[in-house]
């Protein structure tokens, strides 16, 4: 497909709008992407026409839901290059997919043992580990990071050891945009036999992970930021990892028998899905694979290319501003301050110019106070931005510089 940004944002309703009577520049996809005019209809047309349960009827409309429900497992499947479908958890995002892995560990961990984490990482992949460790008196070690915010490797290297269980990273920065080297992590993380989760969540709007090149053991992201409904997400899990972890939520769907004596567990996928799913979402997650797919991931990436180049180089035209985050292999996100002046006020006065960013620490707290900073304004751009947008945005913190110094 040519790659026609016009048609594009066309895509885009929302792009269309007016905020605070400007005409809206979206720079906040790292916090959550907008949703295409498919994605919006097929919700619709699912509570239009086949809303039922799944996996529990026999009557038409719950045959109907759980085909569709399953081929958007069979999509996702087919997009990461999963082995099996079964290797597929539906999720509610990314954080329930690391805490499930997180909690499935507890029966595997011991004092002494250890869990590696980068210094890179969102809360949500740093605190459930710390919630693991307490409960197991395993110890938790930080791969830390440098000026550029890129992992040292070097120290990542000699922090493994056969004491580490798992190692866990982002494969995108969410405050930096930095992309980390994870096939060298995995590989090296298997030679001392750890298990590896890597926290997709920025990743998969602007790439397309293959589970088994990358050879992951576990790969969690969110759906709401590959334009997708929020509320669904996918934890991959290899087939022998899935089985040995415990199931995470005990309910209905995820179970073979059940007595008072004793339950016994469903296979997979459905052993990890209690209760009744986020049934439209998910199917709808699919819907949003088949978008990105027809827009054509090269494309994605070429556009983001473009984007973050032009909006680094104007934005540094800027007296007083620094980026944060200026490792070699980045994506289209750039955290940025200006001396003497708060995010926060920043983010607020280019609010009112119709520009959405995202001001603060990012739930990233430990890289905030690696650079000794209460936070940064971050522009995290989608395929569907421009460089038109980036000139009004550099104009507004100009604008709000000037009023605030
Ligand atoms: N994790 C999301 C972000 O980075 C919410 O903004």
């Amino acid at each position: 497909m040519s790659f026609n940004i016009k048609d594009i944002r066309a895509d885009f309703p929302i792009l269309s709008q007016k905020i605070n009577g400007k005409p809206l520049v979206y720079f906040d996809n790292g916090a959550t992407s907008q949703k295409p005019q498919v994605v919006i209809d097929a919700i619709s047309k699912y509570y239009q026409e086949i809303n039922a349960n799944i996996h529990r009827g026999v009557h038409t409309l719950s045959q109907l839901a759980t085909d569709a429900y399953e081929a958007s497992r069979n999509k996702i499947k087919n997009h990461i290059n999963a082995k099996f479908a079964h290797e597929v958890i539906f999720t509610s995002g990314t954080t329930h997919g690391i805490n499930l892995v997180a909690n499935g560990f507890a029966s595997l961990l011991k004092p002494g043992d250890e869990v590696l984490v980068s210094a890179l990482e969102h809360h949500s992949n740093i605190v459930p580990w710390q919630m693991l460790c307490e409960r197991t008196g395993a110890t938790l070690k930080v791969i830390p990071m440098n000026e550029n915010g890129e992992l040292i490797l070097s120290e990542f290297d000699k922090l493994l050891s056969e004491k580490t269980k798992i190692v866990t990273v982002n494969h995108i920065s969410n405050a930096l945009g930095t992309i980390n080297p994870i096939k060298y992590m995995i590989d090296k993380a298997h030679q001392v036999g750890a298990a590896i989760l890597i926290d997709g969540a920025q990743a998969v709007s602007h790439l397309k992970p293959n589970v088994q090149e990358l050879d992951c053991d576990f790969y969690a992201f969110s759906g709401h930021k590959m334009f997708a409904p929020t509320g669904t997400g996918i934890l991959y899990g290899k087939e022998a990892w899935l089985n040995k972890l415990p199931p995470y939520q005990g309910g209905g769907e995820m179970i073979k028998e059940v007595t008072f004596e004793k339950t016994t567990y469903a296979d997979l996928p459905h052993k990890f899905e209690a209760g009744t799913p986020n049934i439209a979402d998910g199917i709808v997650l699919g819907t949003a694979v088949d978008y990105i797919n027809s827009i054509g991931i090269e494309n994605i990436q070429e556009q983001e290319k473009e984007l973050l180049e032009y909006g680094t180089q104007r934005l540094l035209e800027i007296e007083g501003l620094r980026i944060f985050g200026t490792a070699a292999a980045k994506t289209s996100v750039i955290s940025f301050n200006i001396e003497g002046i708060h995010p926060y006020d920043i983010g607020t006065i280019i609010d009112k110019l119709g520009i959405a960013v995202r001001t603060g620490h990012h739930c990233a707290q430990p890289i905030m106070n690696f650079y000794n900073i209460p936070g940064t304004i971050r522009a995290s751009f989608a395929f569907y931005n421009t460089k038109e947008e980036i000139d009004v945005m550099v104009e507004a913190v100009k604008k709000a510089k000037l009023m605030l110094s």
